[in-house]
């Protein structure tokens, strides 16, 4: 047993420490919303790659609590040790696990790099013993670098324009103020590692291992999450070198569906997902200003989502079992539709270019996008005292 009074230690877009009753707190919300939104039953074997944060621990959160699967998960976290709080995730598993287990749920987690030879090893090994054949497999890893087991070599991911520097207002995260930022454009280098990282080669890797080893139930679905957005991102998401690592990541979809036809009757797609506030999101230039943005309008139009309502919805309307998603001409499950309407984006198209320092909090919901990355990390949770020390060693049961 270890406690410490925890508080919120926030560098732009990082948070460098985590509030464990805060993580339960706003996993135990998720899980409430997920078993009003599903039916209860039936998925089977699920395999959650990315599962601790996000939409993986979304997809964990409904495939489990609202469509009564049976979950091995995957995630790289650290637990807390000391008086030093662990990471966000170790913490938002830590409830999942717990909540699982009281209620007679089958929930295992690994902990360790996915992209890694071993780790994936041990989640075959984990399936062959203690689960057989898996149904579903949510791929939703975001990370800055990935190290190929096949070369040894690490890669690392960059968020660069692609041809032209690119120059454009972002918020500064630590001080609150509108600048202009300029963005020198990526070298081809650039290039193929964020194909590397954030590219579907490992989603690829993981597919055909679980094939080869037998692992796949008839009938078997995969799908991994991309970003599109509108035009006013563009030229540093989807034309930059995270969009060509995600035209990457669409490619392996189709290549994986032939696969899957052939071996198992199954399928591969991509959801197209909405701009949402993740770890991995608000480390983006522009793109929490154009979440603020958004958010004010979805939310007084009555069409925001979070991402775990995002996630009851993919499932509900596309990736229940016997029901075929509905595709766009790309065969891609397009959950960002409510974001992509022509009166959200107006709205925000109007907004953009009179957006400042001083009237930020009044046309945006850039305080809201700053409460919800606080939610992140476990602080400014309704119903959590803060000033009470917390026992920070929270064991995955
Ligand atoms: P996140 O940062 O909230 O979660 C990332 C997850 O990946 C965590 O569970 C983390 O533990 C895991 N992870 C990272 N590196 C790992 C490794 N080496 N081994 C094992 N696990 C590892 O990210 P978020 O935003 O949920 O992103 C997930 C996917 O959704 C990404 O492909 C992202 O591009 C996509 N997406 C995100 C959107 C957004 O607005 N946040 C919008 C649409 C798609």
């Amino acid at each position: 047993m270890s406690t410490a009074l925890i508080n919120p230690r926030i560098r732009g877009f990082l948070c460098l420490t985590s509030h464990p009753a805060g993580c339960a707190a706003n996993v135990r919300r998720q899980v409430d919303l997920a078993k009003a939104g599903g039916p209860g039953k039936g998925l089977g074997n699920v395999l959650i790659i990315g599962s601790s944060a996000g939409f993986g621990l979304a997809s964990l959160i409904t495939t489990v609590f609202g469509h009564g699967a049976k979950a091995l998960s995957v995630a790289f976290e650290r637990p807390g040790q000391g008086d030093k709080p662990g990471s966000a995730g170790w913490y938002n598993l830590a409830e999942v696990h717990r909540l699982a287990k009281a209620e007679g749920r089958q929930v295992e987690s690994i902990i360790g790099d996915a992209f890694s030879g071993p780790i994936l090893e041990q989640a075959i090994t984990a399936l062959r013993e203690r689960f057989g054949k898996i149904d579903t497999l949510v791929y939703s890893l975001a990370s800055p670098k990935r190290t190929d087991p096949a070369t040894g070599l690490t890669h690392g991911s960059t968020l660069k324009p692609i041809g032209a520097p690119y120059t454009g207002q972002t918020v500064d995260l630590d001080t609150d103020v509108i600048k202009a930022v300029t963005i020198q454009p990526a070298v081809p280098e650039d290039i193929i590692n964020t194909e590397k990282v954030m590219g579907g080669e490992d989603w690829e890797r993981w597919v055909e291992a679980l094939i080869a080893a037998d692992l796949l139930a008839p009938g078997f679905r995969t799908v991994a999450y991309s970003y599109i957005g509108p035009a006013m991102t563009h030229a540093i998401y989807r034309d930059g070198t995270i969009g060509r690592a995600k035209m990457h990541l669409e490619g392996s979809a189709n290549r994986l569906d032939q696969k899957l036809q052939k071996a198992v009757g199954g399928h591969a797609w991509i959801s197209v997902n909405k701009a949402l506030v993740t770890q991995a999101s608000s480390a983006i230039p522009v793109v929490p200003l154009y979440i603020s943005l958004l958010y004010k309008t979805m939310k007084a139009n009555g069409s925001h989502e979070g991402t775990i309502e995002q996630i009851i919805r993919l499932f509900r309307d596309h990736l229940a079992p016997n029901h075929s998603p509905v595709l766009d001409a790309n065969r891609r499950i397009r959950v960002d539709d409510w974001e992509m309407r022509e009166e959200n984006q107006a709205a925000v198209a109007s907004l953009w270019p009179q957006v400042t320092t001083e009237n930020l909090l009044d046309i945006s919901d850039y305080a809201g996008f700053k409460h919800e990355f606080r939610t992140l990390f476990g602080f400014e949770l309704d119903g959590v005292d803060y000033n009470l020390p917390v026992e920070v060693e929270v064991p995955l049961v």
